[in-house]
């Protein structure tokens, strides 16, 4: 009797360890259960072409076109809506109060906000945990509270915190941890001074993958950059860091087990529509980024884009596969020089599948069942997700022939 209650207790104990440590993981703000999507205007506009305008026109688009349906929720102001930081300007007024902008932004940033929140879409927003952001407008550092809390003035919803100009022996985690906290306090307090439900605030991390973030993050944070700043291009890579697609997709290979829900792998927003690839290769890029779950923020022109980039950012059955609920990262299950498989478990208990042709030359690639966690003798349905088309069962294996720098995105249900 005795050893059955202990045991008993003990078994209650290690559940509650267990459930503890689940908890523990993930952020707790019930943000991002699947990787968010939205538009952010760096890749684009950076820092001159940003302005009201530009992101009234977006907004506008997005809510017309097909994207705010499909999912791109939030519409996100990357750095310089705030004034730059000069001898003569610290960036923010005598009571420490952020500047905005106000020849870019006329009519303020609450007004832009509201604006958003009218086309049903929601208002991302953009600081940095050092002294100034990477284009030199003023940081949050020693004003975490004071930003969250204009922040959750504004009625922002989603806030991206860079890692340029930081202090020397600056900490990563304790910087982020310090905002992380900043904006619950804030959330909640503008939430009791208007008797209204608390409106969080998804928070994604943007330290470029240099302390190593999937280890430490997951409470901190919805979302941490794994890697440099993209570049459009397929296989480049910059002295400084930046990198081409084929780059990232081997740097966020072996970060798979750490993405879930409510904490993503962020490989950097999309570079689709910019013009510095081809439409096979931003194909592939899109195909590869909703395999990896990693979130989906174009970074195009949406007001001015081509049929070919709308094709793509609305290809609806690949969204499908990046939103999927359970969470799950693809990763690389095979590679045969340029050629290699992905692979992504799926809640209804299938795989999204991509055969990924790195080379100059078109090439057959076969995707083997039991590269995929499945036994040879099972029947699956296969579909093609850019062809859409449905290719009956098979066993054993596909084969497809995949063009240079093209992906064939396939969905394999038993
Ligand atoms: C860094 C970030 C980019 C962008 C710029 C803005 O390079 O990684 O995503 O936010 O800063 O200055």
């Amino acid at each position: 009797m005795k050893l059955r209650s202990s045991r008993r207790w003990l078994v209650s104990l290690s559940f509650r360890f267990l459930l503890t440590s689940l908890s523990a993981h993930a952020l707790d703000n019930g943000l991002a259960r699947t990787p968010p999507m939205g538009w952010n205007s760096w890749n684009k506009f950076a820092c001159d072409g940003l302005n009201e305008k530009v992101v009234r026109a977006t907004a506008d688009t997005m809510a017309a076109n097909g994207m705010k349906d499909a999912g791109y929720h939030y519409v996100i102001l990357d750095d310089c809506w705030q004034v730059a930081v000069s001898a003569s300007n610290t960036g923010r007024d005598p009571q420490g109060n952020i500047l905005v902008d106000t020849a870019k932004f006329p009519s303020g940033i609450k007004a832009l906000a509201d604006y958003i929140h009218s086309k049903g879409l929601k208002f991302g927003i953009y600081t940095d945990v050092g002294t100034m952001t990477c284009a030199k407008r003023s940081g949050s550092i020693g004003h975490e509270y004071q930003d969250a809390r204009q922040y959750a003035a504004w009625g922002v919803d989603y806030l991206k915190e860079d890692w340029c100009n930081t202090l020397p022996g600056q900490s990563a985690e304790s910087s982020y941890t310090l905002m992380r906290d900043a904006l619950a306090a804030a959330t909640a307090d503008t939430a009791a001074a208007n008797g209204a439900p608390a409106r969080p605030i998804l928070f994604s991390l943007c330290e470029w993958g240099s302390n190593h973030p999937w280890l430490w993050a997951g409470p901190v944070g919805n979302m941490w950059r794994s890697t440099p700043d993209i570049q459009d291009c397929w296989d480049c890579k910059k002295t400084w860091g930046g990198n081409g697609v084929t780059e990232i997709l081997d740097q966020l290979a072996p970060l798979y087990s750490y993405a879930g829900p409510g904490h993503w792998n962020d490989p950097d927003m999309l570079e689709v529509g910019n013009g510095g690839m081809t439409t096979e290769e931003y194909r592939t890029h899109f195909s590869m980024w909703a395999l990896l779950a990693a979130p989906l923020l174009a970074g195009n022109d949406i007001a001015n884009m081509t049929p070919d980039t709308r094709e793509i950012l609305l290809n609806k059955d690949v969204i499908v596969v990046d939103q999927d609920t359970l969470g799950i990262q693809g990763h690389r299950v095979r590679k045969e020089q340029d050629l290699e498989v992905w692979s992504k478990q799926l809640a209804d208990g299938g795989r999204a599948v991509v055969l990924l042709n790195r080379g100059s030359a078109p090439a057959q690639i076969t995707a083997r069942w039991t590269d995929i966690g499945y036994p040879d003798t099972l029947k699956a349905e296969i579909r093609n997700l850019w062809t859409h088309q449905d290719l009956g069962p098979a066993t054993t294996s596909y084969a497809a022939n995949v063009p240079s720098h093209g992906a064939v995105m396939l969905r394999i249900k038993p």
